[in-house]
C-alpha cells in the first residue's frame, strides 16, 4: 500500500504500475510509470485526481486507508486523459455526496467519457478561482495542451504546493532509483513537446508563486532545487538544446549505412565532440531518439533509400520530429543507395519544413559501403558540424 503523508495535511494515494506494456498505447516504460492521486485534509477533504482503471483496486485501498472512514467532499479533476481520470465515474458512484471540480472543457469530456450525470454536483472554475477546504485554499489555472485542453493546475495556498497536472511528470515508478532528468525529457519530449509556447503560459503563471512543492501526475514529488526543475521546462519549452553534442541517429538496411554513422561518429569524436550519442532507429527506443534530437544542438541523419524514398524506420522518426516542433538545430545528412539514390532528397524535405533548420549543402552519398571517397565526404561534413 503506497498510502503516505506528505505534509500533515496531504497524503499521497497514488499507485505504481509495473505491469503496463506500452504507456499511451506507444511508449515503452521499462520501469513502469506511477500514477499520482492526492488527498487533502482539512475541514472539507478534497481528492487530487484518479487513476487508471488498470489500478482501480489498489488506488482505492489507498484511498480508504487514507479516509480512514471519512468522506470526501470534493473530486479535483486535472486531466481527463485516462490515464488520471479512468475512476471518476466510480469515486463519483461510491460518494454520491461529493462534489466534482473541473472547468467547462472538464465536464464535456467527462460527459464523453461516462454515463453518469453530474450537474447537481459539478463544481464549475474557471481561471483564479477558488476553493476553500477550511485552512487550505485551492486556487486553479488553466493549463490547455499542457497536454489536453481541458488541463488544469492546482495551487494550495497555505502549504505552497503546486499540484502540476502531467507537467514535472516522469516515466518509472516511484520506487524505481533513477535520476529525474533522463525520464523526464523523454517524457517532456514525446508527450507535451509540442505544445511549448503552452508550457511557456504556464511557467510564466508559476512565476508568479511563490511554490515549496511540485506534485505531478507522474514521478516523485518535486520538493528541493526547483529552480533546477523549472529551468529545464524552461529550456525545453523554448525549444533550446540542452547540451552541446551531437546526435547521430541512422537506418541501415544491411550495416554499410551504420559503417558510415559510426565512421561520421569516430571523426566528431577526434574532432573534439565530447558529447555524442548513436542510435539505430530499427532496433532502438524510438521515444529516446526523439528526445535526443531535442536534447543536442546538431543531428545527423544516415539513412538507405527504399522504394524511390528513405527507409521507413528513418520516415517515421523524422515525422515525429516534425509532429513534435523539432527546429533551431543544425543538421547533416547521409543516404545510401546502390542505384538511383533517394534518401537524401526524402530526408532533406522533411526537414526543410522544420523551422530554423540549418541543413548541411552537401548530402553524403554512400554508393552501397564507404570507400576511400566516402570517407572525404564524412570528414567534410564532420568540419561542418564542428565550425
Ligand atoms: Fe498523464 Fe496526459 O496524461
Amino acid at each position: 500500500m503506497q498510502q503516505r503523508k506528505i505534509t500533515d495535511s496531504v497524503a499521497y494515494v497514488g499507485v505504481d504500475d509495473k505491469t503496463i506494456d506500452l504507456f499511451e498505447g506507444q511508449y515503452d516504460v521499462p520501469n513502469g510509470i506511477s500514477y499520482n492521486s492526492y488527498a487533502i485534509f482539512d475541514e472539507k477533504i478534497a481528492v487530487m485526481d484518479t487513476v487508471d482503471a488498470r489500478m482501480a483496486d489498489e488506488w482505492l485501498a489507498n484511498l480508504d486507508a487514507a479516509l480512514d472512514g471519512r468522506t470526501p467532499d470534493y473530486l479535483i479533476v486535472s486531466h481527463m486523459e485516462p490515464d488520471h481520470a479512468s475512476c471518476v465515474a466510480l469515486l463519483a458512484e461510491r460518494f454520491p455526496q461529493m462534489k466534482v471540480v473541473g472547468n467547462a472543457k472538464t465536464f464535456t469530456m467527462i460527459g464523453q467519457f461516462f454515463d453518469i450525470d453530474l450537474s447537481a454536483r459539478a463544481v464549475m472554475v474557471k481561471e483564479g478561482d477558488t476553493l476553500s477546504l477550511g485552512e487550505h485554499t485551492l486556487r486553479f489555472f488553466m493549463a490547455p495542451m499542457v497536454h489536453w485542453p481541458e488541463v488544469m493546475v492546482t495551487y494550495e495556498e497555505r502549504e505552497k504546493l503546486l499540484f502540476s497536472a502531467d507537467a514535472f511528470g516522469k516515466f518509472g515508478a516511484l520506487d524505481t532509483d533513477e535520476e529525474w532528468l533522463c525520464e523526464a525529457r523523454r517524457y517532456y519530449f514525446n508527450i507535451v513537446g509540442k505544445y511549448g509556447a503552452q508550457v511557456q503560459s504556464l511557467l510564466k503563471k508559476a512565476a508568479a508563486l511563490d511554490i515549496a512543492a511540485i506534485l505531478p501526475l507522474h514521478g516523485p514529488i518535486l520538493t528541493e532545487n526547483l529552480a533546477y526543475y523549472l529551468g529545464k521546462y524552461d529550456i525545453w519549452s523554448r525549444y533550446e538544446p540542452e547540451t552541446k553534442g551531437v546526435f547521430i541517429a541512422y537506418a541501415s538496411i544491411y550495416g554499410n549505412t551504420a559503417k558510415a554513422a559510426h565512421a561520421l561518429a569516430d571523426m566528431l569524436r577526434a574532432k573534439g565532440v565530447e558529447k555524442l550519442e548513436i542510435s539505430d532507429l530499427a532496433r532502438e527506443d524510438m521515444a529516446e531518439a526523439v528526445e535526443n534530437a531535442f536534447r543536442y544542438d546538431r543531428l545527423v541523419v544516415a539513412a538507405s533509400s527504399y522504394d524511390g524514398g528513405v527507409f521507413p524506420v528513418m520516415e517515421h522518426f523524422l515525422l515525429h520530429l516534425r509532429d513534435k516542433g523539432f527546429r533551431n538545430r543544425r543538421v547533416a545528412i547521409v543516404e545510401n543507395g546502390s542505384w538511383a539514390p533517394s534518401a537524401g532528397r526524402c530526408m532533406r524535405c522533411m526537414l526543410s519544413d522544420m523551422k530554423g533548420i540549418d541543413l548541411c549543402d552537401n548530402t553524403v552519398t554512400v554508393r552501397s559501403a564507404c570507400k576511400p571517397e566516402t570517407l572525404r565526404e564524412l570528414e567534410a561534413a564532420a568540419d561542418w558540424l564542428t565550425a
